[in-house]
């Protein structure tokens, strides 16, 4: 698998992956989501290529303090092969090349079983609780 930033023509292609990795929730517009983070300078989006096909994602950025991943995906055909680690070592990398001195992410508490995929990769559970408030009218799910 080749990894590279996103570039112009990958957006159906990503979007199609988020949407078969059961990512994409109602309150998030992939294509908004993917135009933001790459107007953003400390944020990029790597995809993971096999033979011209996108088979593997992670969104990645810092707020000046933390790093953060999102939309790490590996197309259901595709996993068990190490794909999934190497696309979040390329986020690693990334942000550690940028200065970011630790990694953060969230999981759904519909999704806690991915936990032991990111334990694999030396993440640990954090005794945190997240809070939030839309800046913005809700999107269409107020649950999001
Ligand atoms: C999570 C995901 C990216 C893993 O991709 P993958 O390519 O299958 O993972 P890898 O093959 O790189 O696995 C790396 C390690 O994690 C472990 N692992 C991966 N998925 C696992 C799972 N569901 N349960 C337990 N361990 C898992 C592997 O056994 C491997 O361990 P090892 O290196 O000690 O052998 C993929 O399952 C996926 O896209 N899931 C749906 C989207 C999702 O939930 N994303 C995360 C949102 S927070």
């Amino acid at each position: 698998m080749e990894i590279r930033p996103i570039r112009d023509g990958d957006e159906a292609a990503i979007t199609d992956l988020w949407r078969r990795c059961e990512l994409v929730r109602p309150w998030n517009d992939p294509a908004s989501d993917i135009a933001f983070a790459r107007a953003a300078p400390q944020s990029e989006i790597f995809i993971g290529e096999r033979q011209g096909k996108i088979i593997a994602s992670v969104m990645c950025g810092h707020d000046g303090h933390r790093g953060w991943v999102y939309y790490v995906a590996v197309s259901p055909d595709e996993r068990g092969d190490q794909l999934g680690r190497a696309i979040m070592e390329k986020a690693e990398e990334w942000l550690h090349d940028l200065g970011v001195p630790k990694l953060e992410l969230l999981i759904r508490n519909t999704n806690v079983q991915v936990a032991q995929f990111y334990e694999s990769l030396g993440y640990k559970t954090e005794p945190v609780v997240v809070m939030s408030r839309w800046l913005k009218t809700p999107p269409a799910d107020p649950n999001g």
